[in-house]
């Protein structure tokens, strides 16, 4: 199969396409990706001259540009993750989000009709579902939950939801749709709140921690997710959306604590920041449709997903020093400077 992959340069992307050059060698990947800040070459290094593996350097938005790979390419199946994804910079600029996650996602749909596909597949997000309060540990998001953004980025990604559920019912499109639960692993880049924990420790720097670090998010190791996405799109029933998460709720304090002593470093770095305007709760995702339809499980435990974490920023330290040397250290002055 020819397997279009969108956003391979970034976190979950990136993985996903190591995951799949590896597992896949009959299978060519062809990865597109604009490069924004959150893209990095540097990721897919390890697989660029797998035979495999090809990479476009190319906007989504940009429907020329995408239409010729489908000529040359001829893609099977198509994975969508490129998207803006930082909440803290949709809440500064929301404009990109709507291009890209919006905009972008319009344009991969229709070169898929153009075209025609086997499998259309959006990555989605548990944030289209809003949050849930913190007193109700029973309630967890099931994909009959009602979409009920709270920042730019969730509503962006919820608009990309729809359209892609308009387009399998207008124009029959063979689509499905996943929607993942909070990710950590390698690659991750160091503005989302582990590897900046990490990142920060590391150099002795305080931790700013939202709040009172009391929201809880729902942490799944990144080749968990990448497994599940794979198994949808050969597996997964036309038409549906499938959530993914594995019931790993934690506190951003305890996540914050948990990394801090792995490292051996003192809690004296915490430092309590000003809120996120409209800051999520609470996000917990029930996986009983993904489990009993397709078999899957979360496979890596928080406990042993973190130390290969830590691990993988202590022994990869050149990938993400480059980064924090480069355009991120201006928005981090900006984001973090008068808080
Ligand atoms: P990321 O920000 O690390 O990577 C995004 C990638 O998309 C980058 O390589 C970037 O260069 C590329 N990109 C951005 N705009 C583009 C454009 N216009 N054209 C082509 N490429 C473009 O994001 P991530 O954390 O890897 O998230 C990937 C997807 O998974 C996103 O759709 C996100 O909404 C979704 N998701 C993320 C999480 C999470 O915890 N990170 C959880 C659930 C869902
Ligand atoms: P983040 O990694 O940005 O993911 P998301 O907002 O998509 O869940 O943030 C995870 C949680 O950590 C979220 O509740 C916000 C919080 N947070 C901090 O407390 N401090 C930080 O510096 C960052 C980046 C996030």
């Amino acid at each position: 199969m020819n397997i279009i992959v969108t956003g391979g340069a970034g976190f979950i992307g990136g993985n996903f396409c190591h995951f799949m050059v590896n597992t896949y060698p009959d299978d060519t990947i062809i990865c597109i990706d604009k490069l924004t800040y959150a893209g990095n070459l540097e990721t897919l290094a390890p697989i660029m001259d797998k035979p495999n593996f090809k990479f476009y350097k190319t906007d989504i938005c940009d429907r020329e540009g995408i239409y010729k790979i489908f000529e040359d390419e001829k893609p099977d199946v198509v994975i969508n993750f490129a998207a803006e994804s930082h909440v803290d910079r949709s809440i500064t600029n929301p404009e990109i989000f709507l291009e890209t996650n919006i905009i972008g996602t319009s344009v991969m749909l229709d070169a898929c009709r153009k075209y025609g596909i086997k499998r259309y597949h959006q990555v989605s997000t548990d944030e289209v579902y809003g949050d849930l309060p913190l007193d109700r540990p029973d309630l967890f998001f099931t994909e009959e939950t009602p979409i009920h953004t709270s920042s730019p980025y969730s509503s962006s990604k919820a608009s990309a939801d729809l359209l892609v559920m308009a387009y399998m019912r207008t124009y029959g499109l063979p689509c499905t749709i996943s929607r993942c639960s909070n990710n950590y692993g390698p690659y991750h880049f160091p503005e989302k709140l582990i590897p900046l924990i990490i990142a920060n420790a590391l150099n002795d720097k305080t931790i700013p921690v939202y709040g009172k670090g009391e929201n809880v998010r729902d942490w799944l190791f990144v080749i968990d997710h990448c497994r599940a996405i794979d198994l949808i799109v050969r597996k997964g029933k036309e038409g549906e959306v499938y959530n993914i998460g594995g019931h790993n709720e934690k506190t951003n304090l305890e996540v914050v604590k948990t990394v801090l002593s792995a490292l051996g470093k003192s809690e004296d770095l915490i430092t309590y920041v000003t809120d996120r305007p409209g800051h999520d709760m609470r996000y917990a995702i029930d996986p009983t449709k993904i489990h009993n339809e397709l078999g899957w499980l979360p496979e890596t435990r928080f406990e042993d997903g973190i130390k290969q974490t830590i691990d993988w920023y202590l022994n990869n330290k050149e990938w993400w020093e480059h980064i924090i040397s480069g355009e991120y250290q201006n928005y981090y002055e900006k984001q973090y400077g008068n808080r």
